[in-house]
């Protein structure tokens, strides 16, 4: 029974889920007390961390369809090859996955509206990596505008004033 691991950790997953936040009384949760507290350690502010591995990624992604105009007409931009389908690709998991560096411990700015407003750039990112898997342009492009609300919703919230200041 190769699975019966796998299963019975699944199980206990579901029993801590159930049971409102209190430690699970299992052993590898009192003998490990590393596990309750990882090692995280914020490397950078949010601004770096910002411009990094949010905002730079997120201008590949956005970058890589649309309608560009020039002097010889419109060009409908789009990823051709499966490199640059792939180097999207790794952008919209880069910045999917920094959205959980935002909800860190020590990082995150409160443990309401921030993590709803992280985690709905998590929900934005993971369309964003399907619409790629499907190697759908128009897909990229109307996901690309739901992203950019993630972004939003957060700015609005904690940043009055400079919402749009990158569109
Ligand atoms: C959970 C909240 C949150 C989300 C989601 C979020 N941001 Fe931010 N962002 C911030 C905060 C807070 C700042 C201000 C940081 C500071 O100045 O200290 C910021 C600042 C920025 C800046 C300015 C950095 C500078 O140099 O001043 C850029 C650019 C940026 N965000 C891009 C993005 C993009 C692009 C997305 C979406 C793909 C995004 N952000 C999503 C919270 C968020």
């Amino acid at each position: 029974m190769r699975r019966a691991m796998p299963i019975a950790l699944v199980v206990g997953a579901i029993a801590c889920a159930a049971c409102g936040g209190e430690a699970p009384p299992s052993r590898s949760a009192t003998s490990d007390a590393a596990a309750a507290a990882p090692p995280y350690k914020a490397v950078s502010d949010m601004r770096t961390l910002m411009n990094a591995v949010i905002e730079r990624p997120a201008n590949v992604v956005w970058e890589s369809v649309g309608e560009v105009h020039t002097p010889s007409g419109i060009e409908a931009r789009s990823p051709k090859t499966p490199e640059e389908w792939q180097t999207v690709r790794d952008a919209a998991v880069t910045l999917t996955e920094a959205a959980n560096l935002l909800m860190m411990p020590g990082r995150a700015w409160d443990s309401g509206e921030w993590m709803g407003a992280a985690a709905g750039l998590i929900v934005e990112g993971e369309r964003m990596i399907d619409a790629i898997d499907r190697k759908s342009t128009q897909e990229v492009f109307d996901v690309g505008a739901d992203l950019y609300e993630a972004c939003v919703r957060c700015h609005r919230q904690y940043l009055p004033g400079v919402s749009e200041m990158y569109k």
